[in-house]
Parts: structure tokens; sequence; C-alpha cells
């Protein structure tokens, strides 16, 4: 088959290159000259655990090239952005150019599919129009067409690729079953075919469900911090009960899907989805609340200067998008403090995130731990003691060596415990 791949970002780099690994004729476009150009080099822009090797090795094969717009092929997926709004709608621009493009060149007995994590009824109430308007043809009848969303997690995206369960949801059941068909050349795991809508609310519930969790576990972090309990330690006790499984706490919740795809459910039922929305909002609250502790433990301190370890949304990746990390240093900087940044993995980004964790740390009155990447498990405490001005470190994960940390002269505070 001749696949044309809309968006070769995260995830429509790793998917042509899936299926022209298997076997398929496979035409990535993006509207980034840079990503095109590299593409065709055999190269890779993006940071992918395996990803720049397997796209190399795919090249070679002949059946993988970039190029700018889409060409009539007989499968279509669309990978673009789906973003949310200053006003907490999603923003399907992408989607719908991206739709407006491939119906130029859509044909009879063509297959179209949505991969783009979407609000409900974008198949049918966005996309159906302006294909049948633009092609004069007709879905189910002249063309399918459906949604397929993808559930990687990035850092394991070519391996859930192949694993993950999928669910393949058609426009009509025709189109729901030549979806499956399709993905079931690479897909190892589970394909199970539903209608498109259903398909829409699936991926959306999945990552509410996780942002919901997330949210109990803050709610309970700020319950315990007045209660005299360690949340962390009550989560481990109560996830020993066989039916329970509590998330962890932090300081926020970032990433461009479990932040902004509850919003995409609130946005079509308002009224109903009461619990959903405070969810959001209680994760929403944790830079701020962070920020709150992080003055209390500066009060008195003159001119506080604050080094915060790990800037990124999730650790061990270098995607910084919707971090709550960013927008705790904004607040702290906000409340008069300088504060400067140590991450690995995105140094030099911005002038304010250091690759040299001495160097960031150098006359800091306060470390904030705020991601947990591996490296931050084995802290050099005792080097840290040297640089810094006053020892204080405040974890908002749970993650560093607390008897190290008290063991080289520092204070350590945790979030979620005042015991
Ligand atoms: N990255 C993830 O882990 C992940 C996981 C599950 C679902 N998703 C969803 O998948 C979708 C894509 O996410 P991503 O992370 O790959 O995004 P991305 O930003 O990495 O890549 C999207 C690409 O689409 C290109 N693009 C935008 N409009 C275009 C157009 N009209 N024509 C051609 N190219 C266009 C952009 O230049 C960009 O390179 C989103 O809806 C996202 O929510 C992402």
């Amino acid at each position: 088959m001749k696949i044309c791949v809309i968006g070769l970002g995260y995830i429509g780099l790793p998917t042509s290159a899936m299926f022209a690994s298997a076997g398929h004729e496979v035409v990535g476009v993006d509207k980034n000259q840079r990503i095109v150009d590299a593409l065709n080099r055999g190269e890779v822009i993006i940071t992918e655990n395996g990803l720049a090797e397997f796209v190399a090795e795919v090249m070679k094969t002949g059946r993988l090239r970039a190029t700018t717009s889409p060409e009539s092929s007989d499968a279509f997926i669309i990978s673009v952005p789906t973003p949310i709004k200053e006003d907490k709608t999603a923003d399907m621009r992408f989607v719908e150019s991206a739709t407006r493009e491939l119906a130029a060149v859509l044909k009879k007995g063509d297959l179209v599919i949505l991969e783009s994590t979407s609000p409900v009824g974008t198949v049918d109430s966005l996309m159906k129009p302006i294909l049948e308007d633009i092609s004069g043809l007709k879905a189910g009848e002249d063309f399918s067409l459906g949604h397929s969303p993808e559930r990687v997690i990035p850092g394991h995206i070519l391996d859930e690729l192949v694993h993950n369960n999928r669910i393949a949801g058609g426009y009509d059941s025709r189109s729901a079953h030549r979806i499956a068909e399709l993905y079931a050349s690479f897909v190892k795991g589970e394909i199970t075919e539903t209608d498109a809508r259903t398909a829409e609310m699936c991926k959306l519930s999945e990552n509410t469900f996780r942002d919901i969790n997330i949210a109990y576990a803050n709610e309970l972090a700020k319950i315990c911090e007045k209660q005299g309990v360690n949340v962390w330690e009550l989560i481990k006790l109560c996830n020993k009960h066989p039916r329970v499984n509590i998330l962890q706490p932090g300081p926020g919740v970032g990433g461009h899907c479990i932040a902004v795809d509850p919003w995409f459910i609130v946005e079509k039922e308002p009224s109903l989805a009461t619990m959903i929305r405070d969810a959001r909002l209680t994760n929403d609250s944790m830079p701020s609340y962070t920020t709150e502790r992080a003055m209390e433990i500066l009060s008195g301190t003159d001119s506080p200067k604050v080094c915060v370890l790990g800037v990124t949304y999730k650790p061990d990746v270098d995607d910084m998008r919707e971090s709550p990390v960013l927008e705790l240093i904004e607040r702290l900087r906000d409340k008069g403090c300088s504060v400067v940044a140590h991450d690995p993995f995105v140094a030099g980004r911005r002038e304010d995130i250091l690759a040299d964790l001495s160097e960031a740390a150098k006359g800091a009155d306060l470390l904030i731990l705020g991601v947990n990447h591996s490296q931050y498990r084995q802290l050099d405490f005792a080097a840290l003691a040297e640089t810094v001005r006053n020892k204080n470190f405040f974890d908002t994960r749970n993650f560093a060596d607390a008897s190290a940390a008290a063991a080289a002269g520092f204070k350590y505070y945790l979030l979620g415990n005042r015991a």
C-alpha cells in the first residue's frame, strides 16, 4: 500500500518508519522544511530512544521519503498537533488544514485515519464534511474514514507502537475493519474495532483517568501536610491493597497529553464534566502550592536565590511542553527570588537552564528537586554543601536520598509531608 503520513513529529515519524519497515511505501509530509530535509538525508531531529537508528535503517529500503504536501496515496494518516487554546478549548487548526490538503488528492477506495488526540465528533463533524465537499466523494461509500488514537509513551515509542493494544474507530464498520487491517501490518497488540466517536472518547477518558488519579494524590498531599501524615508513606501503604493504585503527587502535571486532553471533554459537556474540571484545577494549583511552601522555607532570607533541579515535564526526557516546573520558576521569580535551573536534558535551551549543577547551585538558599531524573537519585550532597549559601533542600518528588542530604548538613523538606 502507499501510505501518506501527515505530521512527522513524535508520533508521525516513528509511525511512518514502522509502516515502511512493514513493507509499505510511505510518504511523510510535514510543513516544516527542516524536518523534511533532515529525513530525506536519513536524519532525525527529535530525540527518541532508537529512532535515529531505526529511521536510518528504514531509509536504506527506499520505502520512506518526505515532502511538504500530501500526494495521492491509498491511505492517509493525520498525526498533527492538537494543542489547547487560552480558553481551554482544542485548537483544531492543524487537523483542519491537513484534512483540506489531503482532500484535494483523495480518490475512490482511499482510507483516511486521524491519529491526533481530538474532541469527540472530530471525524464526523469536522473531517467528514471537509473531505466530502472538496473531493466530491462520500464517506463510507467511496472512501473509508476513522480514528485510531495513539497511546505510546515518549522514551518507549518504538516498542509501544508495536506492542500496545490499539483501537480502530471507524465512521462505519467497514472503515473500522480497514483501519484494523492496516495497523495489523506491524501491531502485535490486540486491535479492537469500534466507532469513531467511541475511539475519540476512549483516548480522552484514558488520560483523564490518570489526571484524576494524580489530582487525588495531590489533594491527599495537601491534606496530609495538615494532618501530620507523610503522603508518600500513605500512598505506598494504600497501594498494598490489591485493588488500589494511587499515583504520585508532585509540583503539577505537564506534557501535552494528560494536562490537555481532559479539557477536550470539559469543552463538550461543561455542566457534566465537573469532577474532570476540578481534577484539572487541582493539578494546575500545584505550582502555586509548591511556591508557597518554598517561600515559607525561605522566609527571612534576604534576596533569596533558588536552584531548581529538573525542568522537563517528566523524568529522563528532553520535553518541556506544559512543564509545571517552568510555572514554578516563574512564580518564584514573581515572589522576588532569583532562580537558576539545572537540567541535563535541556541545558542551554534557555539561558537560565545550566548543564553544570554546582554552577547552578552556587550561592543558592534553596535547592528544589522538580523532576525525578535518574541522576538526581545519587546527588553529591557534600559537594553541593560547599557551593550553596544556605543548606535547604525541598524534594517535590520524594526522590532524593534524604539521609545523604541530612548527613551533608542539609535541611530536607518534602512535598506532602510536614510530620
Ligand atoms: N507525543 C506523544 O507522546 C503523543 C502520544 C499520544 C498522542 N499524541 C497526539 O498525537 C498528535 C501529534 O503529536 P506529536 O507529539 O507527534 O506532535 P509534534 O508537534 O511532535 O509533531 C507534529 C508535526 O506536525 C506538523 N504539522 C502541523 N500541521 C501540519 C500540516 N497541516 N501538514 C503537515 N504537517 C503539519 C508539525 O510541523 C510537526 O512536525 C497530537 O494530537 C498529540 O496529542 C502524542
